[in-house]
């Protein structure tokens, strides 16, 4: 693994005009129980030569033009401010190419680098990431409308005009604003992939229509696998 592999693969996608590249994350080292039990059966070839998808996206910001740049983060073990900002920045950086692929967290073995014995459970990662996915959305669309520059000074919030989100929940209290100005695409674009019922009904789950009017990257499209199966329930449900 190298710095210059990831180029390379980047480079490849855009010169065959792909929309957009994908990077997945883990949050642990695959069977790092295993690793610790000295397991050695179990724990072959644990992978744990990933450069962390963030820090990558801007370097392929620098070498790239056109395509999407889509990056795996968590909303069971990162916090929704920091999430605005990193795409935010990201979209910044890029030119307004930033996706966001947000996830509850696959990987079991998370838990263990976040203070935790076990792994939050399922319908508890959704319901965070419901509202988490409101803060991050919240906190990018309160500063439309409400930033002006002054010549060679900078860019200002217009303390008349600007919103606090102000967001209390179950999981998060926020108040805002954000401190990175509205991004090109204002919104970056969200993918989510959760395939379970309660994954695929999400409202953490973008809406169909979700990508931005000015974003480089398309529409989303239906989640195959979702729709196959709704689509079987359907069926089954008409011939019962
Ligand atoms: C194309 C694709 C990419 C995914 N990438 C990641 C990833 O990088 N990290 C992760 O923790 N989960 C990833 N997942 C897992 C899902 O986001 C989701 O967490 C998982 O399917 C469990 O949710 P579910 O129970 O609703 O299916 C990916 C799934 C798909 C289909």
């Amino acid at each position: 693994m190298s710095f210059a592999h990831y180029v390379e693969i980047t480079q490849a996608a855009e010169r065959g005009k792909m929309d957009a590249i994908f990077f997945q994350d883990s949050l642990a080292a695959n069977q790092s129980s295993a690793i610790g039990r000295r397991d050695r059966k179990r724990a072959q070839y644990p992978r744990c030569v990933i450069i962390e998808p963030l820090m990558l996206l801007p370097a392929l910001a620098m070498v790239t033009r056109n395509i999407g740049l889509i990056a795996t983060a968590t909303t069971t073990y990162d916090q929704p401010y920091m999430v605005a900002r990193h795409f935010a920045s990201i979209d910044h950086i890029s030119g307004g190419r930033a996706g966001w692929n947000l996830v509850t967290t696959q990987n079991e073995e998370s838990a263990g680098n976040f203070g935790l014995d076990h792994h939050v459970a399922h319908a508890e990662r959704y319901d965070r990431a419901a509202e988490f996915y409101d803060v991050v959305v919240g906190l990018w669309t309160a500063g439309r409308g409400c930033l002006h520059s002054r010549q060679g000074e900078g860019v200002y919030y217009d303390v008349d005009k600007v919103r606090l989100l102000n967001h209390t929940g179950r999981h998060f209290k926020v108040r805002g604003p954000l401190n990175v100005a509205r991004s090109p695409q204002g919104r970056p674009v969200i993918a989510q992939a959760g395939s379970s019922d309660v994954g695929a009904s999400s409202p953490a789950r973008p809406p169909r229509s979700s990508s931005p009017r000015n974003s480089r990257l398309p529409s989303r499209r239906p989640f195959a696998t979702t729709s196959r199966r709704e689509r079987r329930n359907t069926d089954a449900r008409a011939t019962t």
